[in-house]
C-alpha cells in the first residue's frame, strides 16, 4: 500500500483533524498566532495522528473523540519541535526556516510552551483520567529523554544502550501513546492495548533511527532539514556509536574527536568511516527489526484494510527517504 493510499483511507478523519488544529490554535496574541500558524501550515508528514487514526479505524471506534485526542497528539509533537530545533540549533525544518531562525529562541520557547498547555486543556477536555495519564507520563518522558540525551551530547562513551533509552523516551513514547490511545477510546481489552502501544513503540524507535541515518544523508532536498546537524553538535547517534565499537583505532580516533568537539568540517571522512564499518547497514537493520516487531503486535487486530494500513505504516518508517 502506498503512503497516498494510506492518506486516503482516512482523509475525511483529517480533514476533520486540520479543522480541529485550525480552531485550536486560536490565540488573541498575534506572535502566538502567526508562528502557531507558520508551523502548522508548513507540513510536516502528521504521522501520529494519521496512526491514531487509523487504529481507531481499525478497532471500529465509533465516537468523536479520536479527532481532538489526534489534534492534541500533534501539538505535543509539535510543541517538542519547537523547542528542539532551539536546542539543536537547527534553521531549517519542513523545507522553510525554523520557527527559532525567524523569530527567535524566546518566541519559539514561549509558543511551544502554549502548544503543550493547549494539548493539556484539550485532554482535560477529554474528561478520560486514562487518557490523561497516559499523556502526562509521555510527555514526562519525552522530557527526560531529550535531557539524557543533553548529557550524551560530546560524551564519546555514549553506549548504545545509553543512546537507544534516548530514542525511546525522546521518539518512540508518543507514538506508543497515539497508537494505544485509539485502544483506550475503543474500549479494547488491556492486552490488545498492550500490543497496540508496543507497535507504535518499536514503529517509532524505526522512525528515530532512520531519522538518525537521514542526518548522514546526501540531502537536505527530501527531508527538508540540514543534514549533518548532529554531527555538527557532537551528538552520538547509533552510526557513529557503531563506528566507535568497530572500527579501527583510527576511525575511533576520528570519531571520539568529533563527538568531543562537533565536526561539520570533517563530515566527509566520518561518512568514509561510516561506510567501511558498515554503520549505516547496521543502524538501518536495527531499525528493520524494529519495525518487525511493531508488525507481529498487528496480530491482535482484525483483518481489515486498516491493520493493512498500520502495516504498510511500519515498512514506510524504515524505508522512508523523508
Ligand atoms: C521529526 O518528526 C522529529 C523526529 C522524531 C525525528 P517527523 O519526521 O514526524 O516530523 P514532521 O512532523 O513530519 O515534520
Ligand atoms: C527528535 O530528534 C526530536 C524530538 C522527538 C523532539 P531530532 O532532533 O533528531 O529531530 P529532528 O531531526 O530535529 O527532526
Ligand atoms: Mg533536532
Ligand atoms: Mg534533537
Ligand atoms: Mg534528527
Amino acid at each position: 500500500m502506498k503512503i497516498e493510499e494510506i492518506y486516503a483511507l482516512i482523509e475525511d478523519d483529517m480533514a476533520s483533524v486540520n479543522g480541529c488544529i485550525q480552531e485550536k490554535l486560536r490565540s488573541e496574541v498575534v506572535l502566538i498566532d502567526q508562528i502557531g500558524q507558520y508551523i502548522v501550515h508548513s507540513g510536516g508528514k502528521r504521522l501520529r495522528p494519521v496512526l491514531h487514526l487509523l487504529a481507531a479505524n481499525a478497532f471500529q471506534y465509533q465516537g468523536e473523540e479520536h479527532i481532538e485526542c489526534a489534534t492534541l497528539i500533534e501539538f505535543i509533537h509539535t510543541a517538542t519541535l519547537l523547542h528542539d530545533d532551539v536546542v539543536d540549533a537547527s534553521e531549517l525544518r519542513r523545507g522553510q526556516e525554523t520557527a527559532n531562525a525567524l523569530f527567535g529562541n524566546e518566541a519559539s520557547v514561549l509558543v511551544g510552551d502554549f502548544l503543550y498547555s493547549r494539548a493539556f486543556q484539550m485532554m482535560v477536555h477529554l474528561d478520560q483520567m486514562r487518557i490523561m495519564d497516559i499523556l502526562a507520563n509521555a510527555t514526562n518522558t519525552i522530557a527526560e529523554g531529550e535531557v539524557q540525551q543533553l548529557l550524551n551530547v560530546h560524551d564519546p562513551d555514549t553506549t548504545e544502550a545509553r543512546y537507544l533509552q534516548v530514542i525511546h523516551d525522546k521518539t518512540a513514547k508518543l507514538f506508543e501513546s497515539a497508537t494505544q490511545l485509539a485502544a483506550v477510546l475503543s474500549g479494547q481489552s488491556s492486552e490488545v492495548e498492550e500490543s497496540i502501544a508496543k507497535y507504535g513503540m518499536h514503529l517509532g524507535t524505526a522512525f528515530q533511527l532512520v531519522d538518525d541515518i537521514l542526518d548522514y544523508g546526501d540531502s537536505s532536498g527530501d527531508i527538508g532539514k540540514n543534514v549533518g546537524d548532529d554531527l555538527a553538535e557532537g551528538k552520538p547517534t547509533l552510526p557513529l556509536i557503531y563506528t566507535m565499537q568497530k572500527g579501527n583505532n583510527e576511525q575511533k580516533a576520528l570519531i571520539r574527536d568529533v563527538i568531543e568537539n562537533g565536526g561539520r568540517d570533517r563530515i566527509a571522512e566520518v561518512k568514509t568511516a561510516l561506510a567501511d564499518t558498515g554503520a549505516l547497514k547496521y543502524t538501518e537493520q536495527t531499525a528493520r527489526s524494529e519495525a518487525d516487531k511493531a508488525i507481529e503486535c498487528l496480530s491482535v487486530l482484525p483483518d481489515t484494510i486498516y491493520k493493512e494500513a498500520l502495516h504498510a505504516l511500519a515498512e514506510f518508517s524504515v524505508n522512508r527517504t523523508y
